[in-house]
């Protein structure tokens, strides 16, 4: 038997929702933009080859990779003892505000719970994957993963009945992404933030939060833009990535409707109802933003379908 499953790359927070808020991505031109993960039985233990574009970034010790990780604890949860090789087809740049990390915990404890016949159900293996990612990031946070699975747009919950749930998203929506070629460390970027805010600040995320969930449900997008504002992250963000303040500035004035930064960035963001803007924001960012040879830039919609088999 041989499994591949595909997970798409998501933003984390999507502006106005930090650690609550994210988006799983689609480019509209069909490329490929997540990790894959196959699995197939082998004669003894876990073996784990890693290939794609950014897979010399990785640790070179299988043992360190998540993925590597992941299949030890399924295979020691389930006492397991036949032979597993997993290739880790590695697409996203480690660092980049894509969720790099999530799309390749997700796609294997996806492959991993199809191979061994379904032993978790969504919920168990969503915290699985939650906890697995934040092995990585340094924090346990499913604004990344939980996307990455279940797709399209969802909003965290972290209750005991359920860690998320979907909301609608704009269809009209093209989501313009631009990754400018550094890497930056997640945790790096949690520590520039306050560990208290002001009262008035804890208002308006609470504000700015539950009004564009509103509008996704009344689908206003006059309100969801008005309202699309990060004031818990990105103040103390935008100054660690080079070039971000003045893109944003750039496609401001091109009639992007709203900017913001992907993740703990360097990636940002940048929503428009025109396909012309967007491909005009586009052109942008490549000669502007992107470092050549290293970075990229895609339109994308919002990917509905989440982590998926692509073998059959
Ligand atoms: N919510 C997380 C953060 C996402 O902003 O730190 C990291 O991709």
């Amino acid at each position: 038997m041989s499994i591949t499953v595909y997970a798409p790359a998501s933003m984390g927070n999507v502006g106005v929702g930090y650690d609550l808020l994210g988006a799983a991505l689609a480019p509209i031109d069909g490329s490929l933009f997540g990790d894959r993960v196959s699995i197939t039985s082998s004669t003894s233990g876990i073996a784990l080859s890693v290939e794609g574009l950014w897979a010399d970034k990785l640790p070179p010790a299988p043992e360190d990779n998540i993925v590597y990780q992941c299949a030890l604890f399924f295979m020691q949860q389930l006492n397991k003892q036949q032979g597993i090789a997993l290739t880790l087809e590695k697409n996203l740049p480690v660092g980049s505000g894509l969720g790099s990390s999530a799309s390749s915990v997700v796609a294997a404890l996806y492959a991993l719970n199809e191979y061994f016949n379904h032993p978790y159900d969504e919920q168990a293996l969503l915290i699985l994957m939650g906890e697995f990612e934040g092995k990585i990031s340094g924090s346990v946070h499913y604004d990344n993963v939980a996307p990455s699975y279940l797709g399209g747009m969802q909003l965290m919950l972290n209750t005991q009945l359920k860690v998320c749930d979907s909301i609608p998203s704009f269809e009209a929506w093209y989501w313009v992404v631009a990754y400018p070629g550094i890497s930056l460390s997640t945790a790096k970027m949690r520590e520039l933030l306050p560990a208290q805010y002001s009262q008035s600040v804890t208002i308006d995320f609470g504000r700015n939060l539950s009004a564009f969930v509103h509008a996704s449900y009344q689908q206003d997008a006059e309100l969801a833009m008005c309202v699309l504002k990060d004031v818990l992250a990105e103040p103390y963000r935008a100054s660690a990535i080079p070039g971000y303040e003045s893109a944003r500035e750039a496609l401001d004035k091109l009639g992007m409707l709203s900017t913001g930064i992907s993740g703990s960035g360097p990636t940002l963001f940048s929503i428009t109802d025109s396909l012309a803007t967007a491909q005009a924001a586009q052109a942008w960012l490549e000669t502007n933003y992107v470092e050549q040879g290293l970075g990229f830039s895609h339109i994308c919609k919002l990917d509905a379908l989440g982590a998926r088999r692509i073998d059959k």
